[in-house]
């Protein structure tokens, strides 16, 4: 068995420099705010694996299950050498994707890509022990602006799974699939995975879990700044909360002061003050309309091919065509 590659555009230094610059910009706006991608080092890689079996947290086995129902039609009308994921984390559920598309199509390599190394490692470890005959090679890159890194060597079909979409806000989301669209070549698809709007008392609890392991997750940005940057947040005086923004459409996780408090971050020569009650923003996690998707992907520059959904409208997965 060959080893998998591993492509390296993110190192270390680079993962510090680019937190130096979104805590400094987050820490010092109004509300104060942290991009998303922060609260995934190896413990919060883990952490999310631990909320996709939460009972609360729906969107995984509704994903799974959806995609185990139609990817003997996606493989049918799939036309990839080569599956790039973005975002793959763990990739549990793209094992389905990857015998459907091998057993049914021309399937030769597997690109996971990840900001997170050591979630990316153990991926391609495991895939490529699992699929022998499947090249596999992972990329650790930054997808919201590292596209163009990603390997070609086949015609492609990018697949970003488990709504992570939604983390874009509609600006970054539109940036991001017209970069998506710029990669790929006329007839290379993208499947998108994308959490649709449902009633707020399920969704909110898939965000605040009764056993807190989300709200453990929301805090692990607070690790992150501590150990990258030298930090000296009290994580325990943050209280998670996820709320639903019922005119954006979003669910908003947030950390609020418990009480009033000065952080220090040396590495940024950076003191930030907190009153009790100041929420600040770490996460949104957008729920779609399957109409409005298609929109978007139109005005990005793909033909929608298919949409499946679940038979309770939580979740699609859309299929589509580089014009
Ligand atoms: C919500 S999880 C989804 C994981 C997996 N695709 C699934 O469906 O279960 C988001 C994944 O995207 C990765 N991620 C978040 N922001 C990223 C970025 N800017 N660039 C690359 N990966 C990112 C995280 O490390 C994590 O593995």
């Amino acid at each position: 068995m060959t080893a998998p590659t591993l492509e390296i555009h993110l190192t270390d230094a680079d993962l510090t420099e680019a937190l130096r610059s979104d805590a400094r910009y987050g820490l010092t706006s109004d509300p104060k705010t942290l991009p998303p991608k922060w609260f995934y080092d190896a413990r919060g890689s883990e952490l999310f694996e631990e909320i996709t079996r939460l009972p609360e947290y729906y969107p995984t086995r509704t994903e799974r299950a959806l995609l185990e129902r139609v990817v003997g039609e996606i493989a049918q009308v799939a036309r990839a050498e080569v599956l790039v994921e973005l975002g793959a984390g763990s990739a549990a559920k793209t094992r389905l994707l990857l015998s459907a598309l091998g057993a049914a199509g021309p399937l030769k390599t597997y690109v996971p890509q990840d900001v997170s190394e050591s979630a990316l490692r153990g991926a391609a470890e495991q895939i490529n022990a699992e699929f022998s005959g499947l090249a596999v090679h992972g990329v650790v890159s930054d997808f919201t602006d590292t596209l163009h890194n990603l390997p070609g060597g086949g015609r492609r079909m990018i697949a970003f799974l488990g709504g992570t979409i939604g983390n874009l806000i509609p600006a970054e989301r539109a940036e991001f699939l017209a970069g998506v669209a710029a990669v790929l070549e006329p007839g290379e698809q993208l499947l998108l995975g994308a959490g649709l709007v449902i009633d707020p008392a399920v969704l909110v609890p898939a965000y605040d879990d009764a056993a807190g392991v989300t709200a453990e997750f929301n805090r692990n940005v607070l690790h992150v700044l501590n150990s990258r940057l030298h930090a000296d947040f009290d994580p325990d005086a943050f209280t998670h909360i996820a709320r639903w923004d019922a005119e954006n459409e979003w669910i908003e996780m947030r950390l609020e002061a418990t009480r009033d408090m000065t952080v220090t971050i040396p590495d940024l020569d950076l003191t930030v003050h907190f009153t009790r009650g100041e929420q600040m923003r770490t996460e949104i996690s957008t729920k779609f309309r399957p109409d409005g998707l298609a929109t978007e992907l139109a005005a990005a520059g793909f033909d929608t091919e298919h949409i499946w959904t679940d038979p309770d409208d939580r979740f699609a997965l859309i299929l589509a065509a580089r014009r």
